[in-house]
């Protein structure tokens, strides 16, 4: 059995299937018009009173980030230029609870670097954002991205069909960011679906640990476990397992759990647009504004928020302290201030940055990561998968999901490898 085998085909379609039960809670199913909703509501006032499913009309499950919150006020800011304001201001917009609720409260070792703020923010991001940057990137793709693509392959080469986004695109980020942590092929499905039992997770993660404080590898796990955090009186200390298990959870769900949707919503939207396929296909360096304008036309995660720590006011609009303020990046990607038709996918556009992976303090530390994993997963399809086009005997892909955005599924054929040989990996 390679390694590959050890993973669970219908295991994976329930980890990773946005209209799978395990999607529900953020609205997984919701296949109505959401970028018209956008439109109305960017068009009716950039911020508005109200969480973003109530102001759309949807009254089913919607939990994300900044929800459900009931106790409090809610706001949605809809335009680009409301949204970088949040964004640039993060005393006021502060990324938890605990800073309007509890300010002068020291850093729980629970806490995520995604919920902190200011220094202490700073000093955790610090700790790995060296194994982020672009010239890292290498790192990646040798040890993890590309042998994880093609083996995926390898395993759907001979059937001349496939299911991309299980057979494909769901695998290659987990299998990455698992890798990195030491996790071995057959026990990455089971981390993914434990991620929020602390229990089952400091469990499995504390051997590891012992062995990387034994022996660090050349892993992100070991960057982790070799980690020098300064506190505030200037003292310096290794991070503590829970401190490296808090860390832990929040890189394996987000390398884990976003990729995977932006890479199929990529690749979607390039096959069912046959001449936009056959450009990319002749010039791989159109793939970079591929993705770019994924990023910017649907953004898997389409909404993040912030606790409002003093009253403000925000697109001429009044907001008490104690409130949770919801950026809709999705609309703010298609602002017509910012971009002309935008609701146009056109990789010829002038490239703006746009806010598909954030912005400010904690704009997405994996995003080059991501990029480089969505590039190298279509360069190895359009390398290895001639005649790749969508199967015409199945549904066509759809883009669903209200807080996390996905492609329905994307069923595919090509032409498989002849005797002589037409695979030139294989
Ligand atoms: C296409 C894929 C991805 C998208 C669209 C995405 C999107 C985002 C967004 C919008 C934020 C900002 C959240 C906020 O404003 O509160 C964010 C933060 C973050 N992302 Fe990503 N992400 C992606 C992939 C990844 C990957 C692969 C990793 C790691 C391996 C990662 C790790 C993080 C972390 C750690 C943060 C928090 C940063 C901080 O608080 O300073 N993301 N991401």
């Amino acid at each position: 059995m390679t390694s590959i085998d050890a993973l669970d085909r219908d295991r994976i379609r329930e980890l990773f299937d946005i209209r799978s039960p395990v999607f529900e809670f953020t609205g997984g199913g919701y296949a109505g018009d959401l970028h018209a909703s956008f439109r109305e509501l960017r068009e009716r006032a950039a911020v508005q009173e109200g969480t973003v499913h109530d102001l759309i009309g949807h009254d089913g499950p919607a939990i994300f980030h900044g929800l459900p919150e009931p106790d409090r006020p809610h706001f949605s800011a809809f335009s680009f230029e409301t949204i970088d304001q949040v964004y640039r201001n993060d005393t006021i917009y502060a990324s938890s609870p605990q800073a309007v609720d509890q300010p002068d409260a020291p850093v729980g070792h629970e806490a995520s670097m995604l919920m902190m703020g200011g220094a202490p923010h700073r000093r955790y991001r610090n700790l790995v954002q060296p194994s982020f940057v672009p010239a890292k990137m290498h790192w990646w793709l040798d040890k993890w991205v590309d042998s994880s693509a093609n083996m995926l392959i390898d395993f759907f080469l001979d059937d001349g069909a496939a299911e991309l986004n299980v057979d494909f695109c769901a695998s290659i980020p987990v299998l990455t960011i698992t890798g990195s942590f030491g996790i071995a092929v057959d026990q990455a499905l089971d981390v993914r679906s434990n991620l929020h039992d602390a229990e089952w997770m400091s469990d499995f993660l504390a051997p590891i640990l012992a062995a990387r404080r034994e022996q660090p590898l050349d892993d992100l796990i070991s960057v982790l476990v070799e980690a020098e955090l300064a506190g505030d009186d200037g003292s310096v200390h290794r991070l503590s397992d829970d401190e490296i298990h808090s860390f832990a959870v929040l890189l394996l769900l987000a390398g884990s759990g976003t990729t995977w949707k932006q890479m199929g919503i990529a690749i979607a939207t390039l096959l069912t647009r046959p001449e936009l396929l056959e450009e990319v296909r002749a010039d791989r360096s159109k793939i970079k504004p591929l993705i770019e304008e994924s990023l910017r036309w649907e953004p898997t995660d389409p909404m993040f928020s912030r606790w409002v720590t003093e009253d403000t006011e925000l697109g001429g609009v009044s907001i008490p302290k104690g409130a949770v303020m919801h950026m809709c990046l999705g609309a703010a990607n298609r602002d017509p201030a910012r971009w002309d038709d935008p609701d146009e996918f056109d990789i010829h556009r002038q490239l703006k940055p746009s806010l598909g992976f954030g912005g400010g303090a904690h704009v997405c530390l994996g995003m080059h990561l991501a990029r480089l994993e969505m590039t190298t997963g279509i360069n190895a399809l359009l390398d290895r998968l001639p005649g790749l086009r969508l199967d015409p005997d199945r549904p066509a892909p759809e883009l669903i999901g209200l807080y996390e955005r996905a492609a329905s599924e994307i069923p595919v054929v090509f032409d498989p490898p002849t005797e002589n040989g037409g695979d030139q990996n294989g």
